[in-house]
């Protein structure tokens, strides 16, 4: 089957793998650009399914997004106005395509975008968003399945979020820097991606600051223009591949990290016993002969990431001892469970909580990745099984990781 990942377990990975550009900033960024007037050139974006299809996306509503020689990609809106619905049958495959609404209404004063169907992790309404724009001066109607935007007279505005939504932070920041007078986001998420989102902004002209705080104040400008831009690398890919060296009793070089966006990261992945340090361009991680159960809570950052939750359920599934995983992020994020269980794991679920007896072994079986990270925590908890893993619907693990099967080969991984 080519949609599907097979692993060999039993080899421990060592050497060194270097870290892609991050998935969730790319994906804000490149709707982003389409408020910028010229040619904007974004470096360091993994070639990942997800990017590939928001590339897609940018084409059919009217902006020229195509990859260079060099790897970077170009993206040129038109001098006129852009399409401001996106495609449906495009838009459900990427939830981050609702990302349009903040750009749409930043460039054009309207936007239509398609109302995300549930995905696998949870229900992702929308409120936020809505609250936000809707402050600023945008008509909403809901029908369809749609949200129908239109702005007529747009003014900047104080905005409370109920909760530190990244999305809706997002959104509301790139229409406030083309709306006039002064925005204030108060309970923003403060996610590394929003600080590499307003770094993006400012660099076009744009006036955000606090981006990294819970409180963002924006001054609208009249116009953006295009220039060149890094993304950041990704912690969560980064954060992946130290649970691999873990899990597999390695010792792996995880290389172009931004350290500080690693600590809850590399907090508890310590307290489970592994050697972690922190070199000055990246971070080595050792695994420990035993794996000592911990406990965690998922929170937004800086927070234990909840990308991060499946990837440390299946580290703990070997740990010597209970663990107790509080999932405080998403409504239905324990989608591995049934999967490790078929490994061999022992698992209970309650609501939000999942306790994780360790066992010693962990067998290969053929598995089914739900979404992106618990698909990636199949690879780990296969890299340590004894046995044959096949992991099915891999598609979803290659819309996040980038030559995710070649990285892990190159550190002595039996993986096709
Ligand atoms: C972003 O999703 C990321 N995706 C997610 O990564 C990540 O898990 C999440 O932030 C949290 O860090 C991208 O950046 C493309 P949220 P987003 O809005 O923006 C509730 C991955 O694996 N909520 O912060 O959708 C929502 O239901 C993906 O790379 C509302 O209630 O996350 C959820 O429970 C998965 N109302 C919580 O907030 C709203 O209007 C967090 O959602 C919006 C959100």
């Amino acid at each position: 089957m080519k949609n599907s990942l097979l692993i060999e377990g039993g080899y421990p990975l060592n050497g060194r793998v270097r870290v892609s550009g991050a998935k969730n900033a790319g994906l804000v960024l490149l709707v982003a650009s389409i408020m910028a007037d010229g040619e904007t050139i974004l470096d360091n974006l993994p070639r990942i399914c997800d990017v590939e299809v928001m590339v897609k996306i940018l084409n059919d509503v009217g902006v020229n997004a195509r990859w260079n020689e060099d790897g970077s990609l170009s993206i040129c809106p038109p001098q006129g106005h852009v399409k401001v619905q996106t495609s449906y049958e495009l838009s459900k495959k990427l939830r981050a395509s609702n990302l349009f609404l903040g750009a749409l209404l930043g460039r054009e004063r309207e936007a239509v975008v398609s109302l995300p169907g549930g995905c696998d992790i949870g229900s992702r309404p929308m409120d936020l968003h809505i609250k936000g724009i809707q402050a600023l001066g945008s008509e909403v109607e809901i029908e369809h399945g749609f949200i129908y935007a239109r702005a007529k007279a747009p003014a900047g505005a104080r905005i409370y979020l109920d909760f530190p939504s990244v999305g809706a932070t997002e959104n509301i920041m790139m229409m406030a820097v083309k709306t006039p007078g002064q925005s204030i986001i108060e309970n923003a998420a403060k996610e590394p991606e929003i600080v590499d989102l307003a770094n993006f902004l400012n660099s076009m002209g744009a006036r955000v600051r606090g981006a990294g705080t819970d409180l963002i104040k924006i001054e609208g400008v009249n116009e953006l223009r295009a220039g060149r831009y890094a993304i950041i690398p990704d912690r969560i890919e980064a954060g992946t591949y130290m649970i691999a060296a873990a899990i597999s009793q390695g010792d792996v070089l995880v290389e172009n990290v931004i350290p500080t966006h690693l600590h809850p990261i590399v907090a508890k992945l310590q307290e489970t016993g592994a050697m972690v340090e922190e070199t000055d361009d990246g971070v080595r991680v050792r695994g420990g002969k035993r794996v000592n159960p911990v406990d965690i809570k998922t929170l937004p950052y800086p927070g234990f990431p909840t990308d991060m939750q499946s990837q440390m359920m299946a580290l703990l599934s070997l740990a010597e001892g209970s663990s107790v995983i509080v999932e405080n992020v998403f409504e239905n994020r324990f989608q591995i469970v049934d999967e490790l269980k078929r490994m061999g794991a022992n698992i209970k679920v309650e609501g939000h909580t999942a306790v994780i007896k360790g066992v010693t072994t962990l067998y290969g079986a053929r598995v089914k990745a739900t979404d992106l990270r618990a698909g990636a925590a199949l690879v780990l908890s296969g890299l340590a099984a004894r046995g044959e893993t096949i992991i099915e619907d891999a598609i979803h693990i290659f819309r996040g990781y980038e030559k995710i099967s070649e990285k892990l080969c190159q550190l002595g991984a039996k993986v096709k």
